[in-house]
C-alpha cells in the first residue's frame, strides 16, 4: 500500500474546506476479501472525479485489522451527492465491486463487504 494514490487529489478539485455536505460509507470487509477491497480502491475508477459539486474523498484504513473502512466524500451540497448516487457514474464507479458481490451470492457464499451509509451537514468547522 505504500505506493497507493489513495490520498492524491485531483487538482482540479477543490479544497475540502470548501464541502457542505459529507457522505460517509462504512465498510466492513471478510478478511479473505481484504486485500482485494484495497486493490480496487488503489485502481479506482474516478468516475466520481467529473461529477459536479464533487470536492473530494478519502478512505481510511481502522488501524485495528478487523476494523471497518471508512469511505468518505465531500460534496458542495447534499443535491450534488443525490444526483451522483442516481447516476451512471454511481453504477460505473461500482462495476467491479458489484460484480464481486453478485459473484458471491452465485456461489451461495457470505457477501465479500456489508456497507452502510450515513449522510452529515457541516456544522462547524
Ligand atoms: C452496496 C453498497 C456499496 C458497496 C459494497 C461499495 C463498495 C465500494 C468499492 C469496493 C469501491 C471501489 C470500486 C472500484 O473502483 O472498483 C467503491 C467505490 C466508491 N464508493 Fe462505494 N460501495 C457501496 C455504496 C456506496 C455509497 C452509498 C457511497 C456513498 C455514500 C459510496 C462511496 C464510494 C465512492 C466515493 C467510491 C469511489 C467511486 C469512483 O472512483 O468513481 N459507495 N465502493
Amino acid at each position: 500500500m505504500s505506493d497507493c494514490p489513495l490520498s492524491q487529489r485531483p487538482a482540479h478539485l477543490g479544497p475540502v474546506e470548501e464541502a457542505g455536505f459529507v457522505a460517509i460509507n462504512t465498510i466492513h470487509c471478510e478478511n479473505h476479501y481484504r486485500e482485494r477491497f484495497e486493490c480496487l480502491f488503489c485502481s479506482r475508477a474516478k468516475m466520481i472525479d467529473s461529477m459536479p459539486g464533487f470536492i473530494g474523498m478519502s478512505v481510511l484504513k481502522d488501524e485495528d485489522p478487523k476494523g471497518a473502512y471508512l469511505v468518505i466524500s465531500y460534496w458542495k451540497d447534499k443535491e450534488c451527492f443525490e444526483a451522483w448516487v442516481g447516476s451512471p457514474e454511481f453504477y460505473e464507479g461500482h462495476k467491479r465491486a458489484f460484480a464481486d458481490l453478485k459473484a458471491a451470492k452465485q456461489r451461495g457464499e457470505e457477501p465479500p463487504m456489508k456497507s452502510d451509509f450515513r449522510t452529515y451537514d457541516i456544522m462547524t468547522r
